[in-house]
């Protein structure tokens, strides 16, 4: 069974098994056959495929949006795993409920975004996330995984950690604002762009139209190429090591934290010369050096994968820093 319309990257693999599941009923029904090893699909967005799936893959087609009432300023809302997550935070952009705005326009659906806690423009899943209801693989019951079990970091969760590939997520609960929304504009390209915008009280529309401009500018919409966003985590050193680098390239950038730094990785591989470089079918993106795309559209995965590695080996080289790939290898 091919895999290249399921993932963002768009690379011919082939699955041995593929199941197509619209309820949690159907979902236990196709673990009941204990095929291994299971992948879970969610939009694809962030998977590469290097070579054939010698298993099941299932896609999961759960959908529904619900909402309650929680006091006279949150309500809280419940998206099936299925949802696309841009059409979710449309529809609570719609409703006028607050939190997820920043979050606009990040490909993949509901049920994968805990995974890696996705973030963009000051926000995290984390910061509105309240629980989720997923299957325990092993049981076959229906978990309540809170916020605390969790255990959010910078693109990290137990599900890539202690719980990988015990758990397949349902549905995620998120609890919103209705009114005295915290606009969150401190993320420097949003403050600009909003000034471009004329804009200087921005309600939480103007956010995502701000967050919209921007990503529509520089990330390369996945279904003209593709793509999976962010290859890699931006790193963290110490701060004495990124003082040590500081010295020797005075320009570089960093967000401190406690003794830590957080370096951009797109700045990194900018400045290791691999900005918009191409060889063969594979480049990195020439607006954001973060972003590695399939650029004639016949890539394969090895392809993709090799071209991370020679990023990786050139950034270590000339800073001394490992990056370490975001994107889901499989
Ligand atoms: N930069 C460069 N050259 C580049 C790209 C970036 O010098 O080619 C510099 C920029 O000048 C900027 C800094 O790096 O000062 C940060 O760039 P940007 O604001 O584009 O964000 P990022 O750190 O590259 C992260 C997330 C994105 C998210 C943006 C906005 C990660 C791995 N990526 O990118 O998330 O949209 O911040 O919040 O944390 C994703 O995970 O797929 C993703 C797109």
């Amino acid at each position: 069974f091919s895999l290249k319309k399921y993932n963002t990257f768009g690379v011919e693999a082939k699955a041995k098994y593929f199941a197509e599941v619209n309820s949690v009923e159907e979902l236990k029904e196709t673990l009941q056959f204990s095929y291994s090893p299971i992948l879970v699909l969610g939009g694809g967005s962030n998977v590469l495929f290097t070579k054939d799936f010698d298993g099941l893959v299932i896609k999961l087609n759960l959908k529904g949006i619900s909402e309650k009432i929680l006091d006279e300023n949150h309500v809280l809302v419940t998206a099936k795993a299925g949802e696309n997550w841009h059409e979710f935070v449309q529809f609570a952009i719609s409703k006028n409920y607050g939190g997820l705005e920043n979050l606009s326009l990040i490909p993949g659906n509901v049920g994968t975004c805990p995974i890696q806690n996705i973030g963009a423009y000051g926000t995290e899943i984390k910061d509105h996330f309240i629980s989720c209801k997923a299957l325990n693989t092993e049981t076959l019951k229906v978990e309540t995984i809170d916020l605390e079990q969790c255990k959010f970091g910078y693109r990290d969760s137990i599900f890539k950690t202690s719980a990988k590939g015990k758990y397949i997520i349902l549905e995620v609960t998120f609890k919103l604002t209705t009114k005295n929304h915290h606009i969150k504009t401190e993320y420097g390209a949003i403050s600009t762009e909003l000034k471009n915008l004329g804009i200087e009280n921005p309600t939480i529309q103007d956010v995502a139209k701000a967050v919209i401009n921007i990503r529509q500018s520089k990330l390369p919409n996945p279904a003209e190429i593709g793509n999976a966003g962010s290859f890699f985590k931006n790193p963290t050193i110490t701060l004495e090591q990124f003082e040590n680098l500081k010295q020797k390239f005075p320009e570089i950038q960093g967000y401190a934290n406690g003794d830590f730094v957080k370096v951009p990785a797109g700045w990194l591989i900018e400045n290791a010369g691999w900005k918009g470089k191409q060889i063969v079918n594979v480049a990195s993106h020439k607006l954001q050096a973060l972003v590695i795309i399939n650029a004639t559209g016949n890539a394969t995965g090895k392809e993709i994968y090799d071209f991370s590695t020679m990023i990786i080996d050139a950034v270590k080289e000339k800073y001394g820093i490992e990056l370490e790939r975001e994107v889901n290898i499989i």
